[in-house]
């Protein structure tokens, strides 16, 4: 992990998205980041060499080696994505992206909507899955990891379903009352389908921070494995 050649790279999204409707509002979510970002400090302490693409209203990392690059829509995140997954070899996609916003029709970004009597209407559309774009186009060095918001109840088979829908490597999954909550109880699951047959448990509930510490004490090795096996499989080819 010491010439820039062998510095394992991640790219991490966290934050929620913007979707304007006109000048001043917008569509948003209650997302602070904060995940994403301890992730960040703790990844770069460890040795990655770590961009975070970062939504609006959100924290800033301690660290100053990780570069920060700021989103506010899911339209701005889509083109960060393309530009700097190729440039990774691991993602982990912990922001909260919208998944509706205001159809093209319905915007004005040099105006403010005025006030009428009676209902407002705007429709909406479908933004797209940006973390199944993301697989379709990635590598197969390349680790992919994402998180799954679930109720206790269905958390493990809703996890599962994300990790299929969306080819991914690994979901974190966590109860909905996780968010905004200080402490966390986590699960990361592999899937099987990727040659990751693996569900690990955080230590009961932990705080935030050592939730950030967990999860890249688990990534490490994982993406190590694929970047070998990758490699050992180009060399035979
Ligand atoms: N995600 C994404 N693009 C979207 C929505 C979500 O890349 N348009 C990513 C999130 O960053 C997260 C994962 O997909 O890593 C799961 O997000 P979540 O909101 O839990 O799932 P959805 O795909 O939106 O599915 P559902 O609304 O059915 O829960």
């Amino acid at each position: 992990m010491t010439t820039a050649d062998t510095t394992p790279r991640l790219l991490i999204t966290a934050g929620p998205t913007y979707e304007p409707i006109d000048a001043v509002r917008f569509i948003g979510n209650r997302s602070s980041g904060r995940l994403g970002s301890a992730l960040a400090d703790h990844a770069a302490r460890a040795g990655w060499q770590v961009t975070l693409l970062l939504g609006p209203n959100a924290v800033r990392p301690e660290d100053k080696g990780v570069e920060v690059v700021r989103f506010q829509s899911c339209r701005d995140l889509e083109l960060l994505l393309q530009d700097h997954l190729p440039r990774c070899d691991t993602l982990v996609m912990a922001a909260a992206v919208a998944d509706y916003r205001p159809v093209p029709e319905e915007i004005d970004l040099d105006g403010k909507r005025k006030r009428k009597p009676g209902e407002m209407t705007i429709r909406l559309e479908g933004t797209p899955d940006l973390l199944a774009g993301c697989s379709k186009n990635a590598r197969e060095d390349q680790l992919l990891v994402g998180f799954a918001l679930e109720p206790r109840d269905r958390l493990i088979e809703s996890a599962q379903g994300k990790l299929q829908r969306k080819n991914i490597d690994l979901i974190v999954a966590n109860p909905l009352e996780t968010m905004d909550a200080d402490s966390i109880e986590a699960m990361l699951i592999g899937n099987p389908a990727r040659g990751l047959r693996l569900t690990i448990e955080t230590p009961g509930i932990i705080t935030k921070t050592d939730f950030a510490n967990w999860l890249i004490e688990q990534i490490t090795p994982l993406c190590q494995q694929r970047r070998t096996l990758c490699a050992g499989n180009s060399t035979h080819a």
